[in-house]
């Protein structure tokens, strides 16, 4: 029985570990993000659910792709890849295109997610002009595999990620996975299991 709560406590730890470690790599690159705007004397980017979401679903779509050196921000201007099934991925996030348009979705592929590389891809590449943009107040970023997307939201009406009409779910953002606080929790009943 203790050997069967150790087993059980070294698996939560286990997957809190990997949960919170997950999240790293985002805060990271926001971090980085902001640096970055603070030097230009541009104010932070807040957090936004509903960018988060999209980020979400953007990775999801992209995440079986290779990086190659057309891919992400090594992109092309004008040669971007569609994003497979975009008005469904709105959809799941409770978006339509009213409130988004002026948003911005900046996807980027990066082996293993190098943090240094990451950071690069978005503010030493074409990116950057999105990044330095003051009209840009809101971003959420999410990661799949090689993948990292950052979706930019603005302060305006056409921008602004608000809800679309008659859908006031509020609660579920499509992002799916446990919070770091699940993962505290999960760490708990683990240590409870212990004793
Ligand atoms: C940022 O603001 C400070 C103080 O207002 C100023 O000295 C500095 O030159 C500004 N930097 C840029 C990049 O605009
Ligand atoms: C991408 O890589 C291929 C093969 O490695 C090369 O032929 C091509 O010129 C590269 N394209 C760009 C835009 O760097
Ligand atoms: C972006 O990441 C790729 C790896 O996928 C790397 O080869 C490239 O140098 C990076 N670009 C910049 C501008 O940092
Ligand atoms: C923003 O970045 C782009 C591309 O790097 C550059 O052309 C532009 O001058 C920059 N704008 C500001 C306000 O820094
Ligand atoms: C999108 O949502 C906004 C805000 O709720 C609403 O005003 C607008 O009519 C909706 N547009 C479409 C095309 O559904």
């Amino acid at each position: 029985m203790a050997s069967f709560s150790h087993l059980l406590f070294l698996s939560l730890l286990f997957h809190a570990a990997l949960i919170i470690k997950c999240d790293d790599e985002e805060d990271n690159l926001l971090q980085g993000i902001n640096q970055y705007r603070a030097g230009l004397n541009l104010t932070s980017l807040t957090k936004s659910d509903r960018a988060e979401c999209l980020a979400s679903e953007v990775a999801d779509q992209f995440k079986n792709q290779p990086c190659t050196n057309t891919t992400g921000a090594n992109t092309v201007p004008g040669t971007e890849p569609r994003i497979p099934n975009f008005p469904n991925l709105l959809t799941k996030c409770h978006l339509n295109v009213t409130t988004t348009r002026d948003g911005q979705i900046l996807p980027a592929c990066v082996p293993n997610l190098d943090p240094t590389l990451v950071l690069s891809n978005f503010t030493k590449s074409l990116y950057s002009g999105y990044l330095n943009d003051t009209k840009f107040s809101g971003v959420g970023i999410e990661s799949e595999d090689n993948w990292i997307v950052v979706v930019l939201t603005t302060s305006t009406p056409e921008g602004n990620y608000s809800p679309g009409t008659n859908d006031n779910n509020d609660d579920d953002n499509g992002a799916g996975g446990l919070s770091p606080i699940g993962a505290a929790v999960l760490l708990l009943v683990g240590l409870f299991m212990l004793m």
